[in-house]
């Protein structure tokens, strides 16, 4: 955890990008997460899984500050979070692309909100995502592929130092999917950024994930148990799955994951 390595931030001195302290979250009466203990450290890529609807976008929520927690606390890189985290990039569940804005346009904005030059930037991302040519589509006449590439892109050119995603490709056929995760670890190995994923997919947690966090069914959520995911990196995406490797550890994760999946659908 603290051996020197690749990137920017150096573990031992950078505070925790995310700590959640006894953290819970009611709406009503209804506790959806419960003393949640979770530290985030700089650099890391924690992945999130857990059941439908056990609170995996509410703990994304508490930590991009858009909601307060009703029990505990969340710090944020060494201090406690007040109103929103300006460290965090969010890829949201749903798409957020602007509809009356092309793909470029919607891509340069995000530059010039940054304050740098939209257009070169946009069209450097568009022939980076393997978009050229698609840059004057609206959102409308794209696919959900080209879609999730451009939200990729307007989250990771803010750099800000944590992004948070939520089930960003849970809705992309497989092989669009296993394409956007090895864009997703290409563009963090340049500079292992925080990132906090949430996705009910287990296999894709521990292919990316550096730590797969398992959160057990609501109310009431919490994590149940969590596994540093020591697969060699860069890894091949497409391949990963056939890993011996993969599979124990696969195996040893869904015996925590799988009683919380058949309560969510028992409930
Ligand atoms: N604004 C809200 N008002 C009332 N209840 C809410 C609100 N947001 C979330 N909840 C409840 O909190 C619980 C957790 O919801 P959350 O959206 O965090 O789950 P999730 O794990 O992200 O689900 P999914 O996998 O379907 O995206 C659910 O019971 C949900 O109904
Ligand atoms: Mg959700």
């Amino acid at each position: 955890m603290y051996r020197s390595q690749k990137g920017r931030y150096n573990k031992m001195l950078t505070p925790a990008a995310l700590q959640f302290r006894q953290t819970g979250r009611a709406f009503g009466p209804r506790l959806a997460v419960d003393a949640l203990n979770l530290t985030v450290a700089a650099g890391e890529f924690v992945a999130l899984v857990g059941p439908s609807g056990c609170g995996k976008t509410t703990i994304l929520n508490l930590a991009a500050g858009l909601i307060e927690p009703t029990k505990g606390e969340v710090e944020s890189f060494g201090a406690p979070l007040k109103g929103l985290n300006p460290k965090v990039s969010y890829l949201f569940q749903q798409d957020a692309l602007l509809p009356w804005k092309t793909l470029e346009e919607n891509i340069a904005l995000s530059a010039t909100l940054s304050g740098r030059d939209g257009r070169d930037e946009a069209r450097e991302w568009l022939e980076r995502l393997g978009l050229e040519g698609f840059g004057d589509y609206f959102p409308a006449a794209a696919s959900g592929g080209m879609k999730k590439r451009v939200a990729l892109a307007q989250q990771w050119i803010p750099r800000r130092p944590l992004l948070l995603m939520d089930e960003p490709f849970s809705a992309l056929d497989i092989h669009t999917r296993q394409r956007m995760e090895t864009e997703l670890l290409q563009l963090w190995d340049e500079d292992r950024r925080t990132v906090l994923f949430v996705t009910h997919d287990l296999e894709e947690a521990i292919a990316l994930a550096g730590v797969v966090c398992v959160l057990s069914a609501g109310p009431a959520s919490t994590i149940i148990n969590s596994y540093r995911i020591d697969l060699p990196r860069p890894r091949a995406i497409a391949d990963l799955r056939l890993d011996p490797r993969f599979q124990d550890l696969y195996r040893n994760i869904w015996n925590d994951l799988r009683p919380e999946v058949l309560r969510s659908h028992a409930g």
